[in-house]
C-alpha cells in the first residue's frame, strides 16, 4: 500500500450503519475464541442478554414448533446463534439460508452444511413453495425496511408447508413503553433508520389476511429494549367438501 512508508496503515473497518453486513466476521470470531465461548453465546453476551437466545428456542418449543421438522429456511442467520440451537433440537435433513454479509453466510455453509442460497435481499426465490416445516427470522426486521420485511413475509407464508410454521420477532408500539423508548434515545443513533417499527396491528392483519393463524406471541430481550416474537402456522389444506346432495 502506497501510503504505508508515510506511516499511514488503511485498514478495513466495518460499517455498522449497513443492516445487511452484520458484525465484522474476523473480529468476532477472534474475540468469541479469546473469551473461549461459543460465538453465538459471545454475541448473546456482548449485544444482548446472556441466556436470550436460549429462552426463545425453550419457548418456541413449548409451543410445539420444533415437532416434525424436517425443512428450515432460515433469512438473516448471521453468525447461526438460532441456526445452531434448532439443528441441534430437531436435525432437520434440510436448512436453507438467506443471507446478505457473504463472511457469515460462507462461514455457517461450512461449518453447519447448510444450503446458502443467492440472497437478493427480499425474497426465497430459490426455495419451493411449501417445501419447508419452519420459516423464521430473528432480529432481521427490526432493521430491514418496511416493504423488505412485507416481501419476505409473503415469501415465509409461500415456503412453508400447511401445519408448518413461520416465526420471527419485530419491534411493535407493545416494546416501546416510554421507559424503553427513553433508552433508546439515549442508546441508539438517533439519525439512522434503527431500529425498524413495525405496527402489531399491521402484523397480525398481514397474516390473517392469509389465512394464517396466530399460534401465540412473547417477548424477549433485545438490547437496550424488547422485541417481540410472533409463531403463525399455516392452516391445514382442507380436504376434500362431501357434498350432501340429499335422499330423493
Ligand atoms: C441483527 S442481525 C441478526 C443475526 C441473527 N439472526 C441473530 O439473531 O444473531 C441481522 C442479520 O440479517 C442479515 N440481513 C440483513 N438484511 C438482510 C436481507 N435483506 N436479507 C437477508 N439477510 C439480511 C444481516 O447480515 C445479519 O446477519
Amino acid at each position: 500500500m502506497a501510503l504505508k512508508p508515510l506511516g499511514i496503515e488503511m485498514r478495513r473497518t466495518h460499517d455498522f450503519a449497513n443492516h445487511e453486513q452484520f458484525l465484522p466476521f474476523q473480529q468476532t470470531i477472534s474475540d468469541a475464541s479469546k473469551a473461549g465461548i461459543s460465538v453465538g453465546d459471545y454475541i448473546d453476551i456482548t449485544y444482548n442478554t446472556q441466556g436470550a437466545t436460549q429462552e426463545t428456542i425453550d419457548r418456541l418449543d413449548q409451543l410445539g414448533v420444533f415437532s416434525d421438522v424436517r425443512a428450515v429456511a432460515e433469512i438473516g442467520p448471521g453468525s447461526g446463534r438460532y441456526l445452531e440451537k434448532v439443528i441441534r433440537k430437531c436435525s432437520p435433513d434440510r436448512y436453507e439460508i438467506y443471507e446478505t454479509a457473504r463472511p457469515w453466510a460462507r462461514y455457517l455453509k461450512e461449518q453447519h452444511h447448510v444450503i446458502l442460497h443467492p440472497t437478493d435481499g427480499y425474497s426465497m426465490r430459490s426455495t419451493d413453495t411449501s417445501s419447508v416445516d419452519l420459516a423464521q427470522a430473528h432480529k432481521v426486521f427490526v432493521a430491514t425496511p418496511f416493504l423488505t420485511t412485507c416481501h419476505y413475509w409473503e415469501e415465509m407464508i409461500r415456503v412453508v408447508r400447511p401445519g408448518g410454521h413461520v416465526v420471527f420477532d419485530i419491534l411493535t408500539e407493545q416494546c416501546l413503553d416510554p421507559s424503553t423508548l427513553r433508552l433508546w434515545l439515549d442508546k441508539a443513533a438517533t439519525r439512522s433508520g434503527y431500529p425498524c417499527i413495525m405496527p402489531r396491528h399491521f402484523a397480525l392483519g398481514f397474516f390473517s389476511d392469509r389465512g394464517i393463524q396466530l399460534i401465540d406471541s412473547f417477548s424477549i430481550p433485545m438490547r437496550p429494549g424488547r422485541t417481540e416474537v410472533f409463531v403463525f402456522m399455516k392452516k391445514q389444506s382442507q380436504g376434500p367438501v362431501s357434498m350432501d346432495v340429499g335422499a330423493e
